[in-house]
């Protein structure tokens, strides 16, 4: 979530106005994203939920939960979504599997990762702070020692040697490049033929007006989401096979609700804490932000596969 006000037309237009819609912001570099996680990690855990740095998964089949506040629940939904998705990629690994979390946030979910499959997970991520914490997570984490790792790495420009990882996944850490399928081709180059990517990303339904668009791109520091057919087209063109599709909009629906609700709630300490300045800038774009996430954003799992040759 940035705060920092880094273009000329800074407060959001009326949604009535007759006048030009501005340009979009450019698509932040990823010093930018990391710079945007260090400053404001600890704002989006207040507002998204403090396990993960993910959408949650709001809507389970079949099961209660003892959420006893808003951000408990949020912290449920995120544990949740992380267990079901690490059960996807566990799924067909061979034994002690080398496994690459990109986009890794404050550590959470690769230890989970790491426990679930038995295997050796790498995080990495483009925030410094980020991985003081995950260090932390780490540190007081037992019964992992050696399995995990966590270093700055872009995932555009991976120095890390081809047919590396058994698996990869990447957990809302798409929607911030700047060059998705530099990325996606990055990915599939560290996998192992045979290799399988599980990720999660955005894309745009319908027609936003520009104040919400603009939220979005400020608050997530990323690019406008595309239409999932574009998606589509650059995994096929990045050399990926579709293993699998699963369309999670209901979630970021209600991630953003919650988030909208979480942020009022606790405006005065996130006030207190970041500055008076931060949420001047900030309060404008939530209610936009919200009815982007609500009426123009699906969000999608998919499973990939790096041809076996
Ligand atoms: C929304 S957070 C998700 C964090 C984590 N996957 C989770 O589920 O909690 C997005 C993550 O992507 C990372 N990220 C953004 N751009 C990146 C890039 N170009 N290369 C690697 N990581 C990036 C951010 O630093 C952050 O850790």
């Amino acid at each position: 979530m940035t705060v920092a006000d880094n273009s000329a037309n800074s407060g959001p237009a009326p949604a009535s106005s007759s006048a030009p819609a501005p340009a979009p912001a450019p698509a932040p570099a990823p010093e930018e994203v990391g710079a945007m996680y260090d400053r404001f990690g600890d704002l989006l855990a207040m507002v998204l939920g403090r396990s993960a740095l993910h959408v949650g998964m709001f809507v389970p089949h079949g099961e209660r939960t003892a959420a006893a506040s808003l951000l408990d629940l949020s912290d449920l939904a995120q544990d949740r979504q992380t267990a079901y998705l690490a059960d996807i990629l566990a799924d067909g690994l061979p034994p002690d599997p080398r496994l690459l979390d990109i986009g890794c946030g404050t550590g959470g979910p690769a230890l989970h990762l790491a426990r679930r499959t038995g295997g050796r997970v790498t995080g990495i991520t483009v925030s410094q702070e980020q991985l003081a914490r995950c260090g932390e997570r780490l540190n007081a984490a037992a019964g992992l020692e050696g399995r995990v790792d966590f270093t700055y790495g872009n995932v555009m420009r991976l120095d890390h040697a081809d047919d590396t990882y058994d698996a990869a996944w990447s957990i809302d850490c798409f929607p911030h490049l700047s060059d998705r399928p530099a990325g996606l081709r990055e990915a599939r180059r560290v996998l192992r033929p045979g290799g399988r990517l599980l990720m999660t990303e955005f894309a745009r339904r319908g027609t936003a007006v520009p104040p919400e668009t603009e939220a979005f791109t400020r608050l997530w520091a990323s690019p406008p989401p595309t239409p999932f057919a574009a998606l589509l087209e650059e995994v096929e063109e990045a050399g990926f096979r579709i293993a699998r599709i699963q369309n999670m909009t209901a979630n970021i629906a209600l991630c953003g609700e919650l988030m909208h609700v979480l942020y009022q709630e606790q405006r005065d300490a996130i006030e207190q804490r970041f500055g008076k300045e931060a949420v001047a800038h900030t309060d404008p774009l939530m209610e936009p932000f919200r009815t982007f996430c609500r009426d123009h954003v699906d969000y999608y799992l998919l499973l990939l596969g790096k041809p076996e040759n």
